[in-house]
């Protein structure tokens, strides 16, 4: 039998976790936090945090962290349950067991957002209402709209909360499915004045709702909080209705918006989808190659759109998916475009639909001008960068479209996708670029360079400014926001606080701390490894100077830029004669 959430709330209210840690660890009081030694694993110097106002225990050294329930779990070897009860006994809390568990409470959950969802549905169907004149309005059917389970939410304040209140369901719960909320102890219903879009997931429960203003209301649309039963990146809009067309059709055309997904199902074009404005995600994605390889994007042509686009388009590939992006004229969304033209047109689009990648190159050629060497480098560079994630075969299909296409030299892109196999860059043909890595978030600690000098500003402060000049250095988008962060908090003659430090990461970047913390040790050879770090960062810089050069001197002319080309072939054998002098006293 499982716990309450009520149980688990009081016993954490009631159990101070300072004092639970203080009878087991001897903890210190520093500014706001408690330091000790860690119980978890073996150290001399204190890095086991405990944050009273968060009721949070950190170690940085072993990385273990949590709870008063989960520090009682670990330290006595307990489970869940058997650490509740353990708490409760000390603190004199009476255990009264729930009547449901997890699995129970998300029966109820579905069953709440059914029932509102029917409440909706007979306040839109029964009688003349504002919802249905506006659904109408747009064109709408009242077959697909009933395919669809469009509702009403009325203006009034408590009908929803007075309707399940009536089924006997606990106002906690009600909240925590967004349906109603709470504000100086009145409870009022969330979708007021609305036209509601139940949001079904493929097993046919209701898992949220989305509700539309009825004309220019704000915010346009509200929708459900994440809860245990909808978590938005899991879940497709319409896929409950349209996966046996996907599949069918072995094609999915992915939308942004409810209307796009119920307009164009109502034309005929039915195997759609819809992400629900927000960034497409990989289960997202995972969950549509179930049905189909082939994804058309169709989201809006305004830019916030094509910038989703162009995300969506990654994420998919990644999934191994086939993807095409489709193109509507006139800034339209799909639904008004096919509302205008109908579905042939809208069909003919799919068919015009270029392969991501060429879209992608089209986007950039409409943005940077050719005829400028700066330009040409810049097209070079940002092509190279697309091309990078593709096949090494696919990628020397495209290297010989483009370089046809913008006079560009195939050498010159080869070297620019695949890496100029130098000794000290990596050339795999995935190889990312400084920018890219700096803006991409996933797995890893860092690079060894970064970690480094990490911690070398942690060892000791003063090492913070010593390391500003070099900051291009971190190139993991997570190393670079922990520098950012040391950075700001660094005051000359103070250690930078580490739990403020802690505080304000991300969880990728808190990890790769905790990691560089538990891993890196100087002893006291800090200031030769700092030697060390600013040695390798010079070479680097000279390597990636001469890729650079190596790179311009492929596209100047060899006539109208004959100047530069001298001035730019001195400079590379200055360096390349630097880099052989590097060779002898590098290792
Ligand atoms: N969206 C949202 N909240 C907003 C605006 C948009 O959740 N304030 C989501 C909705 O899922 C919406 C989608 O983003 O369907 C696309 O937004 P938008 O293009 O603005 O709306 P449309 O779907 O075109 O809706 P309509 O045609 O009714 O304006
Ligand atoms: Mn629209």
């Amino acid at each position: 039998m499982g716990f309450s959430d009520n149980i688990v709330d009081e016993i954490k209210s009631r159990c101070n976790i300072v004092d639970v840690i203080g009878r087991q660890v001897s903890l210190k009081k520093t500014g706001s936090n408690h330091k000790g030694l860690c119980p978890f694993h073996n150290e001399k110097t204190p890095s086991f945090v405990v944050s009273e106002d968060k009721q949070f225990f950190t170690c940085f050294g072993c990385g273990a962290k949590g709870d008063v329930i989960e520090f009682t779990q670990r330290y006595h070897s307990l489970d869940f349950q058997a650490a509740i009860e353990k708490l409760a006994e000390e603190h004199g809390i009476e255990l009264k067991h729930s009547g449901f568990g997890a699995e129970g409470k998300k029966t109820q959950l579905y069953e709440i957002n059914r029932e509102a969802a029917a409440f909706f549905y007979r306040r839109f169907t029964k009688e003349q209402n504002t919802a249905i004149a506006y659904m109408s309005s747009r064109g709408l059917e009242p077959g697909v709209m009933r395919k669809f389970g469009i509702g009403y939410a009325d203006g009034e304040w408590q009908s929803l909360y007075d309707f399940l209140k009536e089924k006997g369901y606990d106002d906690e719960v009600l909240i925590s499915l967004g349906l109603v909320s709470r504000s100086n102890n009145r409870i009022y219903d969330k979708f007021r004045d609305r036209v509601i879009f139940p949001i079904i997931n493929t097993r046919g429960k209701v898992i949220g709702f989305g509700g539309r203003a009825i004309g220019d209301g704000t915010p346009k649309y509200l929708n459900s909080p994440e809860s245990p039963v909808f978590q938005k990146k899991n879940n497709l809009y319409g896929l409950n209705l349209t996966r046996q067309d996907i599949n069918r059709e072995d094609c999915a055309i992915l939308v942004e918006g409810y209307m796009d997904v119920i307009s164009l199902y109502q034309h005929g074009v039915r195997n759609v989808s819809a992400s629900l404005g927000t960034a497409l995600t990989e289960n997202q994605a995972a969950m549509l190659k179930r049905y189909t390889d082939n994804v058309v994007l169709a989201y809006d042509a305004d830019e916030a759109g094509q910038a989703a686009a162009m995300r969506g388009m990654d994420i998919l590939y990644g999934a191994g998916c086939k993807v095409k992006v489709l193109h509507i004229p006139d800034g339209k969304d799909p639904d008004e475009f096919i509302g205008k033209n109908g579905k042939d047109a809208f069909l003919e689009l799919v068919k015009l639909a270029p392969s991501f990648m060429d879209y992608k190159l089209r986007r950039l050629r409409e943005r940077i001008d050719l005829k400028t060497t700066e330009g040409s480098l810049a097209f070079l560079k940002e092509a190279a960068r697309i091309m990078r994630k593709l096949s090494p075969v696919e990628a020397e299909t495209y290297i010989k479209k483009i370089a046809a296409e913008t006079g560009i030299s195939e050498g010159a892109f080869r070297l620019e996708v695949f890496g100029s196999g130098y000794r000290d860059a990596p050339a795999e043909a995935a190889r990312p670029t400084r920018e890219e890595r700096r803006h991409k978030d996933g797995g890893g600690f860092g690079t060894m360079l970064e970690r480094n000098l990490i911690r070398l500003m942690l060892f000791k402060s003063s090492y913070v400014p010593l390391i500003e000049p070099y900051k291009d250095s971190f190139e993991t988008a997570a190393c670079y926001r922990i520098y950012e962060i040391i950075r700001s908090l660094y005051r000359p003659d103070e250690e930078i606080d580490l739990q403020k430090l802690a505080d304000s990461l991300d969880e990728e970047a808190g990890t790769i701390l905790r990691h560089t913390m538990e891993t890196i040790q100087f002893a006291d050879r800090d200031d030769q490894v700092f030697a060390e770090c600013i040695t390798h960062i010079k070479t680097a810089v000279r390597i990636r100077r001469e890729e650079e050069l190596i790179k311009i001197l492929s596209i100047l002319d060899d006539e109208k830029d004959s100047g530069k080309i001298l001035e730019m072939t001195k400079e590379l054998m200055e360096i390349q004669k630097e880099r052989y002098k590097g060779t002898h006293n590098e290792l």
